[in-house]
């Protein structure tokens, strides 16, 4: 293993340094992270309620838990179960729609921006597994070596730099592969893909389309770029949102594609595109999702509007203001970082919630609300009565924060030394077997309402089409609203979307 976090990790967000210089509202979109600025110009902790109203996602509530768990007889994962993963948009249709047709599509992603994920990126694929393992249903994973190569150089104002050629990119994003697969996916249900590889056939059909559907205006106020953002990664935009259509991975699901060598069917077929998604995913990503969420019926092949579960982000090791970045190592633990390293971050770089003296401590206690060992315990500590255990006594002072930091590090070195063991068997055959494309094999809902899969499909479409051929051009025109910046006018007012 490297005894050191990455250098190459060129595409990556904003450091800890730029979040500090950053403005003073909180800024969060796919490509900046970061909390507002107090007047001393301390960074705050990121307002997940004030962002959940900005973007207009609905929480994640008790009731969805209760009916997630009436759907699939398991209890929700811990990540949910404390509000990691938060908001959602249409997180019921999804469960409806499992329950009558018995499957749906997952769909996440990585930008692979450096060679080793960080605990912040394995976070939503262990939620995705998880999922993954209680619904049965195929799981799609893209890895967008081009987006993080047209970001990385756009960033750079067109200019090559070190570790930020294109090639570069294929192999973070090879390398990313690995450390994905060694956080335990099931390769029969799984489909990973490079998007210098797979794009093509269908897929690159439904990038065209989409391409068509939206303007720069509208990619401008969704993702923050400007006149002088490099065509590339607003086209970018379609890409990441047609991967949530099934219809772009008919192989998956044993139908013909359109690529060499065979050509088999010349478009894609409506009961693929009508198949249901549900992206799990930080909640920085829905900007995107929007975009996709608006056009999804005005396809040719209309798509239902995808649905989304949205996570908060790792907290850096610095505190809640801003999230573990891959451009500084002490901002993140690595999943290649030896357990001495973990130690000595959460030692030395750690912030901490507790008193600033020993006395202070066990006379005020501590507050774990803030503490960074104590988040990463929530999110890693599976047994929900020794957590709120530790919760207490540090509250009440009886646990000090070098116990605290202590029970963290044995934690997270368990954690990390489990996934290094596995990472080391994954080998380039491995990953190759992952990326191949294939038909997809699993098993779904035990007993849907409308059993046969894709054919039942097929046959409710066909029986519907005639009632809403002239829905359907009456629908195209009405959108989510869309977080409008105008260029002409520079603003940034974000309408509320539904
Ligand atoms: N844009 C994402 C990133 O930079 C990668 C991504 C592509 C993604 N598709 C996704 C993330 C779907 C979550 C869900 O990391």
């Amino acid at each position: 293993m490297a005894t050191s976090a990455p250098v190459e990790s060129v595409g990556a967000p904003p450091s800890i340094v730029q979040i500090k210089e950053a403005a003073k509202e909180q800024q969060i979109d796919p490509y900046n992270v970061s909390g507002a600025k107090d007047a001393q110009g301390n960074v705050k902790a990121i307002d997940y309620e004030a962002l959940r109203q900005r973007f207009n996602t609905p929480a994640l509530t008790e009731e969805h838990l209760r009916r997630f768990q009436e759907v699939t007889g398991k209890p929700p994962h811990r990540l949910v179960r404390r509000k990691l993963f938060f908001s959602h948009r249409d997180f019921d249709k999804i469960l409806d729609y499992y329950e009558k047709y018995g499957f749906f599509l997952l769909y996440t992603g990585r930008g692979p921006s450096s060679g080793s994920l960080h605990l912040g990126h394995a976070i939503p694929f262990l939620f995705n597994k998880e999922l993954q393992d209680v619904f049965d249903v195929p799981l799609v994973i893209m890895l967008t070596d081009d987006e993080k190569f047209l970001y990385t150089r756009n960033k750079n104002e067109g200019k090559q730099t070190t570790g930020g050629a294109l090639g570069d990119f294929i192999g973070y994003a090879y390398d990313n592969c690995k450390d994905i697969i060694a956080l335990g996916f099931d390769k029969k249900k799984t489909f990973i893909y490079t998007d210098y590889e797979y794009m093509g056939g269908h897929f690159y059909q439904n990038i065209s389309e989409f391409e068509t559907l939206l303007t720069n205006n509208q990619i401008r106020g969704a993702l923050g770029f400007d006149g002088s953002t490099n065509v590339g990664l607003n086209a970018y935009a379609a890409k990441q949102c047609v991967a949530a259509f099934a219809s772009s991975y008919p192989a998956i699901f044993g139908c013909g594609d359109f690529r060499a060598p065979d050509y088999v069917e010349r478009r894609p077929r409506k009961e693929l595109a009508a198949i249901p998604c549900l992206i799990p995913c930080a909640i920085d990503q829905e900007p995107y999702f929007r975009l996709l969420r608006d056009n999804c019926d005005r396809m040719e092949l209309p798509s239902p509007k995808t649905s989304l579960i949205l996570s908060k982000f790792l907290t850096a090791l610095q505190g809640p203001g801003g999230k573990m970045s891959a451009s500084d190592p002490n901002s993140a633990i690595f999943m290649n970082d030896t357990s001495k390293q973990i130690e000595k971050k959460i030692n030395k770089h750690a912030f901490s919630g507790g008193g600033a003296t020993r006395e202070e401590h066990e006379r005020d206690g501590g507050n774990p609300d803030i503490d960074v060992a104590y988040t990463y315990l929530s999110y890693f500590l599976e047994d929900d009565d020794e957590l709120a255990e530790i919760e207490k006594s540090y509250r009440a002072g009886t646990l000090s924060t070098g116990e605290l930091k202590k029970k963290c590090i044995a934690v997270l070195q368990a954690f990390v030394g489990t996934f290094q063991e596995r990472r080391a068997t994954v080998t380039d055959q491995i990953m190759r077997e992952f990326m191949t494309v294939r038909k997809l094999e699993y098993k779904g809902h035990a007993n849907p309402k409308v059993p046969g899969g894709i054919e039942a499909i097929a046959r409710d479409l066909a029986s519907n089409s005639t009632k809403s051929s002239k829905k359907d051009k009456k629908d195209a025109k009405k959108t989510e609203s869309l977080p409008v910046r105008s260029s002409e006018t520079g603003g940034d007012d974000l309408q509320k979307s539904t």
